[in-house]
């Protein structure tokens, strides 16, 4: 007999694909999913966005149609973006009844109530200088800017919004929209911070879809430095503490620290967001034939399972319920 030596066999548990599947500790599924969606003024629109190969913004004449896909795919969120042809100083599209956010979501509403509509709640698209919030001497005045958003998300509430999902970083804006949301009656409306949200050039195209990019300087006044992992901590925190029901972590891959810090700091559902930047990066190294899509992707979205995401945010939604059905 060969003597024993002293060391382990990890292999034993990787012999097949039934025993891997056995032993695997993280597992996709659509339930988990929330596809985001452009929707632009106008009729019979349906435009590819260029740098987001398969994200189109669409009119509300192909919401119906959008939302027949979605569910015969098994994605019961999704996540809205409005692209409003008119833009003024305060965002006015962001939180008038008539908006195009508002509109797209009555229109879900009443082909498939069962979907649920996720609100970004932010101004960013729908002001004429692309900031998030209102501009008082060149910077974003944070507390007259948490009125309108307020206001926002009490139309995206009132128009049938399931879920309000503020991204605009003013300080106090879970507080205030809560308080807001409770004085409307919508006590039972969810708050989805974006507690954690990074300034950062993954959100390059997505700027492209949504037509949101800042006319002057940027957003690192109020959108966080990618080199704190503490601060993180405090806006989860503070988040927590005001009433938000789930929190986002933005990007996703470059901050799966922080999708496990945070998960490890809280107890409310973590969401990652696998923003624009990473989605374009992968669809332009697969046209050109470098990766294996399917495999890049379904391993990135297992990591950031791992890494303590409950849900995901994607563009790949889609892509990743007809892989999981094959
Ligand atoms: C709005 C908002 C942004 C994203 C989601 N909500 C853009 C930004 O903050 O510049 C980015 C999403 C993505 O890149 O996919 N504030």
């Amino acid at each position: 007999m060969v003597k024993a030596l002293n060391f382990k066999r990890h292999r034993r548990l990787r012999s097949s694909s039934a025993m891997r599947s056995l032993v695997s500790e993280n597992h996709l599924r659509m339930d988990d999913f929330i596809y985001p969606l452009f929707i632009v003024e106008g009729e019979n629109i349906k435009n590819e966005v260029s740098s987001m190969p398969g994200v189109f913004q669409i009119s509300l004449d192909f919401v119906k149609d959008e939302m027949e896909e979605l569910r015969s795919l098994g994605i019961k969120a999704v996540m809205m973006f409005g692209v409003p042809n008119e833009k003024d100083e305060q965002g006015t599209g962001a939180f008038i009844e008539t908006g195009i956010v508002q509109e797209a979501t009555r229109r879900i509403k009443k082909e498939v109530p069962e979907m649920l509509v996720v609100a970004d709640t932010c101004l960013c698209e729908y002001t004429s200088h692309g900031h998030c919030g209102v501009i008082h001497n060149q910077d974003v005045d944070n507390d007259e800017s948490l009125k309108l958003l307020a206001k926002t998300a009490v139309s995206q509430a009132e128009a049938g919004a399931d879920i309000i999902a503020p991204s605009n970083m003013m300080d106090g804006f879970v507080i205030v929209i809560r308080q807001a949301l409770d004085e409307a009656g919508y006590t039972n409306i969810p708050i989805m911070s974006y507690a954690v949200k990074y300034s950062s050039a993954f959100y390059g195209p997505f700027r492209d879809a949504a037509d949101s990019t800042p006319q002057f300087g940027d957003r690192k006044s109020y959108q966080m430095d990618p080199a704190n992992r503490l601060e993180a901590l405090r806006e989860a925190e503070s988040d927590v503490e005001e009433g938000a029901d789930f929190l986002i972590v933005k990007p996703a891959l470059s901050y799966l620290d922080i999708v496990r810090d945070v998960k490890n700091t809280v107890n409310t559902p973590v969401v990652a967001y696998n923003v624009s930047g990473e989605y374009a990066m992968v669809k332009a190294a697969a046209k050109n034939g470098w990766v294996d899509e399917r495999e890049l992707v379904l391993e990135k979205m297992t990591a950031m399972k791992r890494a303590g995401a409950d849900l995901i945010i994607s563009y790949f939604a889609k892509d990743v319920a007809k892989w999981l059905n094959e």
